[in-house]
């Protein structure tokens, strides 16, 4: 290929093949490099089958481009990648032809649609989280109202009770009137009224203090607590509320995974410099990433997927809605919640937030 042919190729942003009759890579321009995550003089007359996998969309696209004359194109194809997260392309392949019209090669261009992608996935989730918040909103407004008064309706049938299985009923109308209340509010979290504040602070302080919070729960006798901190991360621009709700909500999700222990607690923090987050006035920051990790029981493929829909539970009692609502909050504030779990393996779950000024 004439070098100045070379250059262009080289200088273009989406990853580009070329291939010979026979389809066998002639060329490969540096981004294409990365995404098979192999040099161009490994791959330099190795056939299209051994760039991905032969199944893989840029293997099939080329072979019937050459074989019929035409382009084709599939979008969001998946590539595996070892050192980073799996990419997601547009692969598009077209013949080349010769003078006589003969076809004579084929180009493969894979189109880096990683990162839109993933910025898609997070408008469609706060968009979720908008609609439930509406239906949240409504239903709390149109539950507590009658709920207080079936809540002093009991009261007052306590207090009059003349034997003790009326007056244990009634209690037993209380203690439910004010779960449910209390599980209407779990859901007013989601409602749009509910803004972050953010502020300056230091996570390891809201760390700290869920940590202390919980040390007074039964769940933590037994439980080993191992504190892994960065001492040199700034502040980040957070609601330190909220952040603090999102902390207890996994640190006491992971002491019901370990009851009734033993196990080990772990917290950890670190700035993550080549992991950044794209934030709405376009500007990529650096993130900072807290793990609340248990040696709990995991959890399966299924859960895993499932764990943090709005009332998914496993547990006797539970309401569903830890996750969810760390999930929120962690979105809220432009983060990302990532749970990595198998059965008996424990669980890690990863919270990135943004670093950003205020
Ligand atoms: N650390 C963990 N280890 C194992 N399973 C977990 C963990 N955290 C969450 N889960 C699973 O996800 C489900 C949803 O969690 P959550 O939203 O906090 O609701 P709840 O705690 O009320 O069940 C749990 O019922 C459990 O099955
Ligand atoms: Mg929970």
């Amino acid at each position: 290929m004439p070098r100045d042919l070379r250059d262009v190729i080289e200088a273009i942003v989406a990853g580009v093949v070329v291939l010979d009759t026979e389809g066998r890579v002639e060329e490969m321009n540096s981004a294409a490099c990365r995404f098979v995550e192999a040099s161009r003089r490994a791959k330099e007359g190795a056939p299209v089958e051994e760039l991905i996998t032969p199944r893989h969309a840029v293997a099939r696209l080329a072979r019937t481009a050459l074989a019929s004359g035409t382009s084709l194109t599939e979008a969001d194809q998946p590539i595996e990648r070892r050192s980073r997260d799996d990419a997601l392309v547009d692969v598009t392949a077209s013949p080349l032809f010769d003078a006589a019209g003969r076809v004579d090669g084929a180009v493969v261009v894979m189109r880096d649609r990683t990162m839109p992608a993933r910025l898609e996935q997070l408008e469609a989730e706060q968009h979720r989280y908008e609609a439930f918040g509406r239906i949240a909103a409504g239903l709390a407004h149109e539950i507590k109202n009658p709920l207080g008064g079936i809540r002093g309706a009991g009261e007052l049938l306590g207090r009059r009770a003349e034997d003790d299985k009326t007056r244990e009923i009634a209690d037993m109308v209380v203690r439910e009137a004010t779960r449910i209340a209390s599980l209407v509010d779990d859901l007013m979290v989601f409602s749009r009224g509910d803004a972050l504040r953010p502020a300056p602070l230091n996570v390891h302080r809201v760390l700290d203090d869920v940590l202390q919070l919980l040390s007074l729960d039964p769940l933590a006798q037994g439980i080993d607590v191992v504190r892994t901190f960065d001492p040199s991360l700034p502040e980040l621009s957070g609601d330190a509320d909220r952040l603090t709700q999102v902390f207890l909500n996994l640190a006491r999700n992971a002491l019901q995974a370990m009851a009734p222990g033993p196990g080990t607690l772990t917290i950890e923090t670190r700035m993550e410099l080549d992991h950044r987050i794209v934030l709405q006035d376009g500007k990529s920051v650096p993130t900072l990433s807290i793990a609340v990790c248990d040696t709990g029981d995991g959890m399966t493929a299924e859960q895993l997927r499932q764990a943090t829909t709005p009332f998914f539970t496993t547990r006797s009692g539970g309401t569903g809605l830890g996750l969810a609502v760390a999930d929120y909050w962690v979105s809220q504030h432009r983060g990302a919640l990532d749970i990595e779990s198998a059965p008996d393996e424990g669980t890690r779950v990863r919270v990135s937030l943004p670093l950003r000024r205020s």
